[in-house]
């Protein structure tokens, strides 16, 4: 199974900045010799995809940060953007990230009805769980993962990419130890299967990406800040050279 690094812009960089950082970042990618089984996935904001996709195509996947949960590919939906629109750019779509849980209180039917309009227009959902550090105090957290990876992927057919985001681990500088994640990868294979990928996200860096990305258990990782930044991206693209 190939390996992802999958780079998630969020609410960050301006169309004319978004177009800045993509040229910066097919020359870091252009300049390493990245291996066969390494896939590179950038999920810029709506806004700046076809920018970012012209100037990438040659070098990294697409994916979009979320999708309407409409089960139509046009209407009088204001503000929404369908998954038709997007798929001649994107290859991917983030679902169920817990800012938009959280913030936008998406539930888990949203999500599945937005990966089921993904996999109907050919792109795959990455689809993110978490638990928050009270459910991992308690040691909920593995029941609370698999009620919320059960409930998201309803209609899904494990046609996705499951990515494990442990709330307290994002944006926190805190990452998720490996074993912890590995316990969560074993659990959720076991659910939905070994082809189903599992990649871990939360406070990747440069310090840890190899690590993670070295993991049989661990198909690869969600990057949020880090790869905002070109020196941690260049080191992060740079360490998956290395054997
Ligand atoms: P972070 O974000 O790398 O900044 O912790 C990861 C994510 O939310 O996908």
């Amino acid at each position: 199974m190939n390996k992802l690094f999958i780079s998630n812009w969020k609410m960050n960089l301006a169309v004319t900045e978004s177009i800045d950082f993509s040229n910066e970042i097919s020359r870091t990618i252009n300049e390493n010799i990245i291996k066969d089984n390494i896939e590179i996935i950038i999920c810029p904001p709506f806004i700046s995809i076809p920018y970012c996709f012209q100037i990438l195509k040659s070098v990294a996947k697409i994916g979009a940060q979320d999708i309407s949960k409409m089960n139509e590919i046009k209407g009088a939906y204001t503000g929404e953007i369908s998954a038709k629109m997007i798929s001649d750019y994107a290859d991917y779509v983030i679902i169920g990230h817990s800012e938009r849980r959280t913030n936008l209180k998406e539930t888990n039917q949203d999500v599945s009805l937005k990966g089921i309009n993904i996999l109907k227009n050919n792109m795959t959902p990455i689809l993110c769980i978490g638990e928050t550090e009270e459910q991992r105090k308690t040691g909920e957290h593995i029941s609370i993962l698999i009620d919320q990876l059960n409930e998201s992927s309803e209609g899904l057919e494990n046609k996705m990419i499951v990515a494990y985001e442990p709330i307290w681990a994002i944006g926190s500088g805190n990452s998720c130890n490996i074993e912890q994640i590995i316990e969560v990868s074993s659990e959720v294979k076991a659910l939905c299967g070994n082809g189903t990928p599992f990649i871990y996200g939360g406070s990747v860096n440069e310090d840890n990406c190899k690590e993670l990305l070295y993991q049989k258990e661990i198909d690869g990782v969600l990057v949020g800040s880090a790869s905002l930044n070109l020196n941690s991206f260049n080191k992060m693209i740079s360490s998956m050279n290395g054997d």
